[in-house]
């Protein structure tokens, strides 16, 4: 099966699975692990929290990742900092970022947003390939991000 279809398979599994309701971190753990389990260039996938100026590690799939990202540096703060989805081909090329586990070679960032708008979180994924993730990837994670009810952070 093609990514698109993929994609679509996955979203369609997740929006089912997914409790209704305040239930945000059961939502991220589902999604952490069916992304890791079902996309085989997935090589880490799991979120962190902005919590009082700190992003720390929240649900996730993969190898052990850094418990705290230091501030304004790396992938996850770029997607923070600029408000958007950050698509890195290798991460080699990508001045700052931060390698939990040396063996990642590409990367994509999603906000999650809460009610009011404002970015409370990212979607981290991390593949051990480099150039696997496309417009493609960008699109359906945002899809799948949408699907987790907006919180009060
Ligand atoms: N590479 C990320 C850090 C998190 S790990 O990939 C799990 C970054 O540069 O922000």
């Amino acid at each position: 099966m093609n990514k698109e279809g993929r994609y679509e398979r996955l979203h369609k599994q997740i929006s089912e699975l997914i409790p209704k309701g305040d239930h945000s971190i059961s939502a991220m753990a589902t999604i952490s692990s069916i992304l890791y389990h079902k996309m085989e260039y997935f090589f880490w996938c799991g979120f962190y929290f902005l919590d009082k100026g700190d992003l720390k590690v929240g649900p996730y799939q993969g190898p052990v990742a850094c418990q705290i990202l230091e501030k304004d540096k790396g992938v996850c703060w770029a997607g923070i900092n600029k408000n958007e989805s950050i698509l890195v081909p290798d991460v080699h090329n990508f001045p700052g970022h931060i390698a939990c586990d040396g063996r990642s070679q590409s990367e994509v960032v999603i906000p999650v947003r809460n009610v009011e708008g404002n970015i409370i979180a990212v979607l981290d994924v991390d593949s051990d390939k480099k150039d696997v993730f496309d417009e493609t990837d960008v699109v359906w994670l945002e899809k799948i991000i949408s699907l987790i009810e907006p919180i009060h952070l």
